[in-house]
């Protein structure tokens, strides 16, 4: 399908209004231009980039009322060459399809998604920050635009994509060690549920847990299964943790945990740094004896927008806290982060074939 473009007058584009800044906010500016699909009368017509703007839809389209919608998040570097590269969006574009199913929407070509995420990179190539620890964000997403009241899956869906040039998710970047909550009073999914899907109305679900979150110092729940026995979810990022051995165990996937890229990319990576890595049910009791004892020597997220985000210690419902290991940033998880990013931003060889650079059209 040939993808129409229709540019900002060079003197509109406003990328020159971040140029100089030392750091970037996660999320916060949007470059010029979006990509548009329109999902109608039972197939994909009309992919555009157009200048950034308001979309118009009616009050009654149906992701207004039954949130009908998903959404992806990949990035982009750019390298010392001068050339942007993009990093697994095919994966994501999977994936996206992945959660179309799970919550009945349209899927939408995986090829049609990466050319018009790679032609919106092209186009507002000038916006892609250099500095350290900041890429371009990109956030591929969909929504249910048919006007109708009923319960039902829409028949008309709009798939956009939008860039953010951004820094470091937390401001402190890497260096910013996090507590995690543990409860049993919040989930963000259960089994048969949707937590596979990155459908809005999980993130939805994560906000008063989060804000509860905040209130005890810590920046996320580490979400736990529905009967509160096993180890879900570390916020929006997948949970690991090392043993004294060089293991990384992450929670096996399953219908209420979100198949992370940046995991299943670690599962690549990790056999190559030394460690051994597996995934397997967690149950909270043995995870924290296993940090009690000293079993487990460090802890994290993984994550897209968080990369690979150190947790120094967990504080519980009651207020007790445990640190892990000494509540320093482990070496290990350093090690990995610096391994895994060196690769992103072209720094290590790209021996997996995670990279793709951004054609000049
Ligand atoms: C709930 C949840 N888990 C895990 C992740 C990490 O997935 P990925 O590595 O693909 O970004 C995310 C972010 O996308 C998420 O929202």
């Amino acid at each position: 399908m040939e993808i129409s473009t229709t540019l900002l007058p060079e003197s509109k584009r406003k990328y020159g209004a971040i140029k100089g800044l030392s750091s970037l906010p996660f999320g916060l500016h949007r470059s010029d231009h979006m990509f548009l699909v329109n999902y109608k009368d039972g197939k994909w017509q009309n992919p555009r980039i157009v200048p950034y703007g308001p979309i118009e839809m009616m009050p009654g389209a149906i992701c207004l009322h039954y949130g009908q919608t998903i959404f992806e998040g990949a990035k982009a570097f750019m390298h010392d060459d001068g050339e942007i590269y993009a990093f697994r969006v095919d994966k994501n574009a999977e994936r996206m399809n992945v959660s179309a199913d799970l919550i009945c929407m349209e899927q939408i070509p995986v090829e049609l998604q990466v050319e018009g995420i790679m032609r919106l990179l092209d186009v507002d190539r000038k916006w892609c920050p250099d500095i350290p620890e900041s890429s371009m964000y990109i956030r591929p997403f969909m929504f249910a635009t048919e006007d109708a009241l009923g319960v039902r899956p829409s028949a008309e869906y709009i798939f956009c994509v939008i860039l953010s040039p951004s820094g470091p998710y937390y401001a402190g970047g890497f260096n910013h060690g996090v507590r995690l909550l543990i409860t049993d009073k919040y989930h963000r999914a259960v089994t048969g549920g949707t937590g596979a899907s990155k459908t809005g109305g999980n993130y939805t679900a994560s906000m008063k847990p989060g804000q509860v979150a905040k209130k005890c110092g810590a920046s996320q729940v580490l979400y736990l299964d529905a009967s509160n026995t096993y180890i879900e979810e570390a916020g929006a990022m997948n949970h690991f943790h090392i043993m004294k051995d060089n293991t990384v165990v992450i929670p096996e996937f399953n219908d209420s945990i979100l198949r992370s890229i940046t995991s299943v990319s670690m599962m690549e990576l990790l056999p190559d740094l030394g460690y051994k890595v597996r995934q397997e049910r967690i149950a909270i009791n043995d995870f924290v004896a296993q940090i009690k004892n000293g079993d487990i020597i460090e802890a994290g997220g993984f994550g897209t927008a968080a990369v690979v985000s150190p947790v120094n210690e967990y504080i519980f419902d009651n207020g007790d806290m445990i640190k892990v290991g000494n509540g320093e940033i482990g070496e290990n998880t350093r090690k990995i982060y610096e391994a895994y990013t060196a690769i992103q931003n072209g720094k290590a060889a790209d021996k997996y074939g995670w990279m793709q650079k951004v054609p000049r059209y």
